[in-house]
């Protein structure tokens, strides 16, 4: 995570934390490099294609093939009855009305627009409704690109835990999963090509963090920041896009991929609970200070500069503008992220081992509260709407 803590450390993604923005001492003035460091970062490689990561796990074969983990057996069964096809069992024939899908999705990013719609000094205040619902559209744009750069993450990281777990059940059901999330690129990409306008390159901040996950030499580190932190947050931001949105086809598209995504948490805590219980609590302090330093990353703030420079905006003016405030709804949005991750770290154990280390981080991060919320490890069986979509069928 060196690289990832290093970019952190020249503020780029400087904004101060949710939570800490209304009270406390005057903040320091926002000075110009700190607002360049921000939009230079932010800014995406538009002419890369392929991008090499070095990788130095260790590949493992195992000789034992009795199936000894019923939990995983179980999982593994579950996934191959509620495979999909991201190309019949969908409605692609709808249309879709982009702006109204944009305006259903603002979410979090109403307050935003709204602040820097009033702000004094701010460019977007002779902004007509053409240029908010362009803008509300750019953002979705944004948003959906980076699921789809998020699930070939994801993808590509599931590809690797096939060859790096240790054991074969987990290597049977990690398959599984590798099917699920070229699904979910598939899927993804072809909402963005269809039905909206265009896709965005991957966000520096995102590629970082897979990176980072990718690159571990430890594969239970990857298996900890894919399977329980980066699917624990998009299990819960899923959920949230899902009780906005009307659209029918982005809607079912949502809960076919929320489906797959609670089986692919519970496949992280399932598999992590036995490699947890024997490791050292040195160890372990390594494994919470990664999820620690995973969810620091995960809730900065994301700046967008190519969404203010395709409406024409110079992206410093408005950085510097968010950077003086961050909305009541983005904060709660940001804490609410945490609602599978944390509940699925205290099944881990991570969150009270070592004098409950990790309990006092994420209670300093506000999200605490969430410990008790429904972990993923068992209730996967609760989210299979395809299976409860071809019961429906089959009884009509
Ligand atoms: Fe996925
Ligand atoms: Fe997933």
């Amino acid at each position: 995570m060196d690289e990832l803590q290093g970019e952190a450390s020249v503020s780029v993604f400087a904004g101060g934390e949710p939570g800490h923005e209304a009270a406390g001492p005057a903040r320091p003035p926002i000075d110009d490099a700190a607002v360049e460091a921000i939009v230079a970062a932010g800014r995406t490689e538009r002419d890369e294609v392929v991008r090499a990561v070095k990788s130095s796990t260790d590949v493992a074969f195992t000789w034992d093939y009795e199936r000894s983990r019923p939990p995983l057996a179980k999982l593994y069964d579950k996934a191959k009855h509620s495979q999909w096809n991201g190309s019949t069992d969908l409605p692609w024939e709808l249309e879709v009305d982009q702006e109204r899908v944009a305006h259903e999705l603002e979410g979090a990013n109403a307050g935003r627009f709204a602040a820097l719609a009033g702000a004094e000094d701010s460019p977007l205040r002779s902004w007509g409704s053409a240029q908010w619902s362009q803008l509300a559209v750019e953002s979705l744009n944004s948003m959906l690109s980076q699921f789809m750069h998020g699930e070939q993450g994801a993808l590509v990281c599931t590809a690797q835990l096939v060859e790096t777990v240790p054991w074969i059940d987990a290597k049977y059901y990690a398959a599984t999963q590798v099917m699920d999330e070229a699904r979910h690129v598939e899927v993804f990409a072809h909402y963005l090509d269809d039905k909206l306008s265009g896709h965005y390159p991957i966000n520096p901040y995102l590629r970082t963090l897979l990176e980072a996950i990718i690159g571990d030499e430890r594969w239970d580190v990857t298996y900890l920041g894919m399977q329980v932190m980066v699917e624990g947050l998009a299990l819960a931001v899923f959920g949230a896009m899902h009780h906005l949105v009307s659209e029918p086809l982005l809607k079912q598209l949502l809960r076919y991929v929320m489906a797959d995504e609670a089986r692919h948490v519970a496949f992280g805590v399932l598999g992590l609970q036995e490699f947890y219980g024997g490791l050292s609590a040195h160890e372990i302090r390594e494994r919470q200070e990664f999820a620690y330093e995973t969810a620091q990353f995960l809730r900065k703030r994301w700046f967008q500069p190519d969404v203010w420079e395709r409406m024409g905006v110079d992206p410093r003016m408005v950085v510097r503008l968010m950077l003086e405030g961050q909305p009541a709804e983005e904060r709660a949005f940001s804490s609410m992220l945490f609602s599978k991750i944390v509940p699925n770290c205290r099944k881990l154990g991570l969150l009270d081992a070592g004098d409950g280390w990790l309990r006092a981080r994420f209670t300093e991060m506000g999200v605490i509260q969430y410990e008790d919320a429904a972990d993923t490890g068992s209730d996967y069986a609760t989210f299979d709407e395809v299976a409860r979509d071809r019961a429906e069928t089959a009884s009509v």
